[in-house]
């Protein structure tokens, strides 16, 4: 493709895909025009002339004079089934659907290989942040050890506006739906179904694993407790959703989503508003941290543009952790995390679950809570996890190897004082 013949067949035309037609107009180093825009909704008055616009998805896919796919639209199958379509026509393709990477991602390398063509996905993972790339180029012969990091935009905009505002969740909600940071579906946020989406690309071009989504521990922020909160602003921590991903010492990958409490001077703790932030943790490198905007229609378009850019000299992806098979797979039963829980009399964590207790207490104005040591695998199975009246949120300690359980630890814990 050349650089100054680029001539986009759109899919979406909502906060990024205008949001692209902004960056386009004002970037003059990049010959690009939208030829043909596919879009879902027959009633809405559109900003660009009609003629534009189809319905069809085939016309556009079809169309000889369109030379790459640019995929912006909210529905993962309907995004799953342009972006495999323009694959199989030898049409190289850029994609911002994280949620239809993570769940096809094995298949998406698969046909990328069969095909020959390229897909790019800068946008997919912290919008702004030009993190792939830089993962699968910049460090692609140093081991990375881990990434850590906020990688939903809307969630970061929700808690700072909580925690720094003192405004409502569903008010912060509201506010960051219209500015145009959140899915359509704000549960893929705030359950915090997005950021393991993200982080399921990063594992892959991080750490060289490929991931199921559904088997990454996730937690999202709905259920943080105000004891929790208080907990946190009594101990001058803050609480940040945050995505891991760790190397274990014998080649595992402990990975999971959480609310996560942490220290002021962590550089997570000071990302703010819909900002990303990224720490990649190497043995090289050590520690080095992105920071940028994660969500909004120019940040984000602003990715898809390199994305196109790169497309004019050749990129493609070359999944080469994948290739050095530099992490064997998920050992979420070789890690462990240290939590605090939250809960109300009849709602309480199972003690045996943890492999140590640190500290309970009990309130009667704010209820009870405990904080220990628990295996990562435990957790994802605990049936009490997902209970109403439970919060759980990590502790500052990173992922790690699980060590070998203290004798009766949990138990040492006065059991008389723990209510069942
Ligand atoms: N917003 C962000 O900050 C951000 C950041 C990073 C990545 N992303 C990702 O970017 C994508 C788009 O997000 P957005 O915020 O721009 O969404 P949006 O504002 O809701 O726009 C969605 C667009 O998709 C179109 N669409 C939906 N279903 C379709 C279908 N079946 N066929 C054709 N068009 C269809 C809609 O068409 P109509 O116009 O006809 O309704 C609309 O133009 C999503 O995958 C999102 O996860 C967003």
């Amino acid at each position: 493709m050349n650089r100054n013949d680029i001539r986009i067949g759109l899919f979406g035309f909502g906060v990024v895909g205008q949001g692209l037609h902004t960056v386009l107009e004002r970037t003059p180093g990049l010959r690009a025009r939208i030829g043909r825009i596919g879009v879902k909704d027959r009633s809405k008055t559109r900003s660009l002339p009609p003629e534009l616009f189809t319905f069809e998805r085939d016309e556009v896919l079809d169309d000889p004079a369109l030379n790459v796919i640019v995929e912006l639209i909210d529905d993962a199958d309907e995004a799953y089934r342009i972006v495999t379509g323009a694959l199989r026509r030898g049409k190289a393709v850029v994609t911002t659907n994280k949620k239809m990477l993570a769940e096809h991602l094995q298949e998406l390398i698969e046909l990328q290989r069969q095909t020959g063509t390229p897909l790019l996905y800068e946008a997919a993972a912290c919008a702004s942040l030009p993190v792939i790339r830089n993962l699968e180029e910049y460090y692609d012969t140093d081991l990375l050890d881990a990434v850590e990091g906020i990688i939903n935009g809307s969630t970061n905009y929700i808690l700072t506006a909580m925690h720094r505002d003192a405004v409502t969740f569903a008010a912060a909600l509201a506010r960051a739906q219209e500015l145009g940071f959140a899915e359509s579906n704000p549960a893929l946020d705030v359950e915090g179904l997005d950021a393991r989406n993200k982080l399921v690309l990063l594992l892959a071009h991080a750490l060289g694993l490929v991931a199921r989504p559904e088997d990454i521990l996730t937690v999202g922020i709905t259920g943080i407790s105000e004891l929790a909160s208080s907990y946190a602003r009594e101990k001058g921590l803050v609480i940040k959703l945050v995505a891991e991903a760790r190397r274990l010492p014998d080649g595992g990958v402990a990975a999971a989503v959480l609310p996560t409490l942490l220290r002021p001077e962590h550089e997570l703790a000071r990302v703010h508003d819909e900002y990303n932030g990224l720490i990649t943790q190497s043995l090289f490198t050590d520690r080095q941290f992105f920071l940028g905007r994660g969500a909004g229609a120019v940040p984000t378009a602003s990715a898809v543009l390199s994305d196109l850019s790169a497309l004019t000299y050749g990129y493609r992806y070359e999944y080469k952790k994948l290739q050095q098979q530099s992490a064997r797979a998920l050992a979420p039963a070789a890690a462990e995390v240290d939590v605090l829980v939250t809960f109300g009399q009849g709602h309480a964590p199972e003690r045996a679950d943890f492999s140590r207790i640190h500290e309970y207490f009990h309130s009667e104005q704010q209820g009870y809570y405990l904080t220990g040591t628990i295996g990562l695998a435990r957790l994802a199975a605990a049936a009490w996890l997902r209970q109403p009246g439970i919060s759980v949120v990590r502790l500052p300690q990173p992922l790690r190897a699980a060590q070998a359980a203290p004798v009766a630890s949990a138990a040492e814990v006065e059991a008389a004082d723990c209510p069942a």
